[in-house]
């Protein structure tokens, strides 16, 4: 009404100008651009990430009349909202958004249809209870029991086109295979799989879409047979209860547990289930062809590197989800970004947008398989309902994408038009054409090709399989000993961008090693490193002094940076140690470019021991103090650390020893003024005879979770089926920092600040534990 509005436009709503009625239901003027979104239109539904950008920067919460929905489009925003279930309740999920004709609801009536809650859209503490109980079959073990289904019926499918040279992927094999392997799945005898698949009715239209009069009819006389039909497996699966699936195990709880895992839950699980697992993966698997096959030099790195395709499949699950928005509905009157939603506000997420917010995905609109945090995407969900089956449609995917890149490497998307079934939530084209030269498959030439598979383990990507291939450009004597090396991109594109502190992890024969990266960071088209033979090392120096030769096609992992530059200090210390030198170097470079005050402390044996001398006395001779060994030149640590120097921060690379002489003589200095960069992980290795098992409780997710002596934090929550991102995993990096709300914590890390440690509010969950018996984390 007009005093609300008023109210709202005079009280500083952060987004809305005052003078554009209409208003929302929480008296706040609604926004032109919001009072023009609708869903149905053609932008949102080509591109509801591309559609949304507008809101994502200046409008992230706003009502839509024309919806009748809290449309929200920020990643953080989403998250909080996925977090709390109780404040927002997940009971409209499978609303219908266009609500049902009379004459839909006559039909369903005949069929005696009582679709009810299930769990996606069922209230706590129900829901949790049943969550629980129903776990079992998504755990690790169990759903690497279904790899051979799944790779048995991808190969039927593939071989029935192989020899074609044309095909519509999404009529042949990506729409039928993700629902009998849910079939499968469920345990649904193979008899009644047939039938079953007729009824594969238009849930996606009738829920999320604004189906027509007519069509509202025909599709309750499908949704009401369906009904029917799945009402009577259930009853004949439930009268020989010996089979072995998901639904089973229903069964089996529902006699054990009828308050948890009540009747109803039983028929309408076998309805609901059918989408969950069915139109999801197959869209998924549509749009990561799609996405893949319009970009050729991304699917050749694919077919020749197959490791890659774990990380893939999650980089197009958040570039191009098939889930693109999810709803909540407000249990009371709640803020959202700063927007006030009142009680009985129904909410989109639109988790496509949220997939593309730069705020948490650096150039979020570029397709990269080697980004390493992917797996934060919000498409499967987020918090205690999230997406149980992610594993198994993870697992799809891959073994499409594995069958595809090995068997028909030379596919190529056809030039078409992509159409979309109209609706707020799933996304994923109609129709995929490609065509090959059957004359060209690698199998007609050697025919182990056909069965040669990978497997990839369940469960989230391992960021140690996203590897890109280099080629050494250069080599050359840096210092005695020293060998520098520069590679860049086999098909001469830019290298990845890098910040100084940044290293590599290269791999060559069975070694990994890190190093970090030396060159000049304007140079677009090398990756340079400086590698000291270590004579006592593991061998990987000298595999790379002995063996390295330019043109020889390299692995590696990164850049990545554990050992970033805080650019805002006054005064920098920069100290290397010998070979320490590399991080060093281009931290000097940045700060002299940033024309910061900096000295540069470097010691080492002798001057043709010591890389850089020439470029370090050309670029920073002012700045410079060398120390050489032979010249009786000793870097005096008491005198140049006795006075805390104000505003001042300290870098430092070199041998532990140098390290751990730095680490006590600041021990006066401001906290977080000494910054080292660690290459070795002592004390962050799990050794089982000295641990001991705790419990941790997991807020968000509503789970318990056991950690056992010889787990780590991080792989019990794995096993549990919630993917923290992680990389080093030896307590370096910070990739698999966890907040704690409660519990005394075992530090074991390199990254966190003696302060941080002391706050007790957050972990590194590949190598810290539990002080006592139990850790409560924000997960
Ligand atoms: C829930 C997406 C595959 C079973 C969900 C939710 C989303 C989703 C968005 C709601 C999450 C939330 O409210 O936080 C997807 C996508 C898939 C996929 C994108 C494929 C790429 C599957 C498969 C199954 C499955 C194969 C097989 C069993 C479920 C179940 C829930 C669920 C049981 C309800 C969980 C609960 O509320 O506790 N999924 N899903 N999904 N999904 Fe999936």
């Amino acid at each position: 009404n007009a005093i609300d509005r008023t109210q709202a436009g005079a009280g500083g709503c952060p987004f809305h100008a005052a003078q554009e009625p209409p208003t929302a239901p929480n008296g706040c003027p609604v926004s032109p651009r919001a009072a023009a979104f609708d869903p149905f239109d053609r932008p949102y539904q080509l591109d509801p990430a591309e559609a949304l950008r507008w809101s994502r920067e200046q409008e992230p919460v706003f009502y839509s009349p024309k919806l009748g929905y809290w449309v929200v489009s920020r990643y953080d925003d989403i998250k909080a909202i996925f977090r709390d279930n109780l404040t927002f309740s997940p009971s409209i999920a499978l609303e219908k958004i266009t609500p049902a004709s009379r004459e839909a609801q006559t039909v369903l009536q005949r069929y005696d249809y009582g679709m009810n809650r299930t769990l996606v859209n069922e209230d706590e503490p129900a829901h949790m209870a049943r969550r629980r109980e129903l776990l079992e079959a998504f755990t690790p073990e169990a759903l690497e029991a279904h790899a051979p289904m799944v790779r048995r019926l991808v190969r039927e499918k593939l071989d029935a086109i192989v020899d074609r040279g044309r095909a519509d992927l999404v009529a042949e094999m990506f729409w039928e295979v993700p629902l009998t392997v849910a079939l499968h799945f469920l345990g649904v005898p193979e008899e009644d799989m047939d039938q079953l698949r007729r009824f594969s009715v238009a849930h996606t239209l009738n829920t999320w879409g604004r189906p027509s009069p007519e069509q509202q009819v025909e599709v309750a006389e499908g949704v009401g047979r369906f009904w029917q039909y799945s009402g009577q497996v259930l009853k004949k699966m439930q009268d020989q209860p010996s089979g072995h699936g998901w639904m089973y195990d229903m069964i089996e709880k529902n006699r054990q547990k009828p308050e948890v895992v009540t009747d109803n839950y039983l028929h309408s699980m076998m309805m609901a289930i059918i989408v969950a697992a069915h139109e999801t993966t197959a869209l998924a698997t549509a749009n990561a062809f799609r996405q893949l096959l319009s970009r050729p030099a991304v699917w050749a790195e694919l077919c020749a590197s197959p490791a890659l395709i774990p990380a893939a499949a999650e980089e197009c699950l958040r570039h191009s989800g098939s889930v693109v928005a999810w709803r909540r509905i407000a249990t009371r009157d709640v803020e959202v970004g700063g927007v006030s939603i009142p009680e009985g506000g129904k909410i989109l997420m639109v988790t496509a947008s949220a997939n593309h917010d730069p705020a948490h995905f650096e150039n979020p609109d570029e397709l990269d398989i080697y980004r390493d945090n992917a797996v934060d995407h919000l498409t499967f969900g987020y918090g205690s309902h999230q997406c149980m089956g992610k594993n198994l449609g993870r697992m799809e995917m891959r073994i499409f994408l594995e069958e595809f890149t090995r068997r028909l490497p030379h596919l190529e998307l056809e030039e078409q038009e992509f159409t979309f079934l109209p609706n707020t939530s799933f996304r994923g084209p109609e129709a995929l054409w490609v065509r090959w030269d059957p004359a060209q498959n690698p199998e007609r030439r050697e025919p182990a090709v056909r069965s040669a598979q990978r497997d990839f383990p369940v469960g989230a990507p391992s960021r140690q399989d996203i590897a890109r291939e280099m080629v050494v450009a250069k080599m050359q004597e840096a210092a005695q000993g020293v060998l520098q090396v520069a590679l860049e991109d086999p098909h001469g594109r830019r290298v990845p961008e890098w910040s100084p502190g940044s290293h590599i992890e290269l791999i060559v024969g069975e070694y990994v090693r890190k190093y970090s990266l030396c060159g000049e960071m304007e140079d677009p088209y090398w990756l340079q490193i400086a590698v000291l033979r270590e004579p006592q090392g593991r061998g990987g120096s000298a595999w790379i002094h002995e063996h390295l030769t330019p043109g020889m096609t390299l692995r590696l992992r990164g850049p990545k940076n554990h050992f970033r530059l805080d650019e805002s200090a006054e005064h920098y210390v920069l100290i290397a140690g010998g070979i320490g030198i590399t991080p060093i170097i281009s931290m000097a470079d940045r700060l002299k470019r940033l024309g910061k005050s900096y000295e540069l402390h470097y010691a080492g044996r002798s001057r043709s021991s010591m890389a850089f001398i020439e470029r370090l006395d050309r670029d920073h001779g002012e700045a410079l103090h060398l120390y050489r060994k032979d010249a009786g030149k000793r870097l005096d640590l008491a005198g140049l650390l006795a006075e805390p120097g104000e505003d001042t921060l300290l870098y430092a690379c070199g041998p532990e020893r140098l390290l751990a002489a730095l680490q006590a003589g600041t021990s006066h200095w401001p906290e977080g003024s000494l910054h080292v960069e660690h290459f070795s992980a002592e004390g962050a290795l799990l050794d089982p005879a000295n641990e001991h098992a705790f419990e941790v409780e997991l807020a968000d997710s509503e789970l318990i979770v056991e950690v056992a002596p010889d787990r780590t934090l991080l792989q019990a929550l794995r096993a549990a089926g919630v993917d923290v991102p992680s990389d080093c995993e030896e307590g370096l990096c910070g990739s698999c920092q966890v907040d704690v709300v409660e519990g005394e914590i075992d530090h074991r890390d390199k990254v966190l600040t003696t302060a941080e440690r002391a706050g007790q509010d957050r972990l590194m969950s590949c190598c810290s534990r539990a002080k006592g018996k139990k850790l409560k984390l924000a997960l």
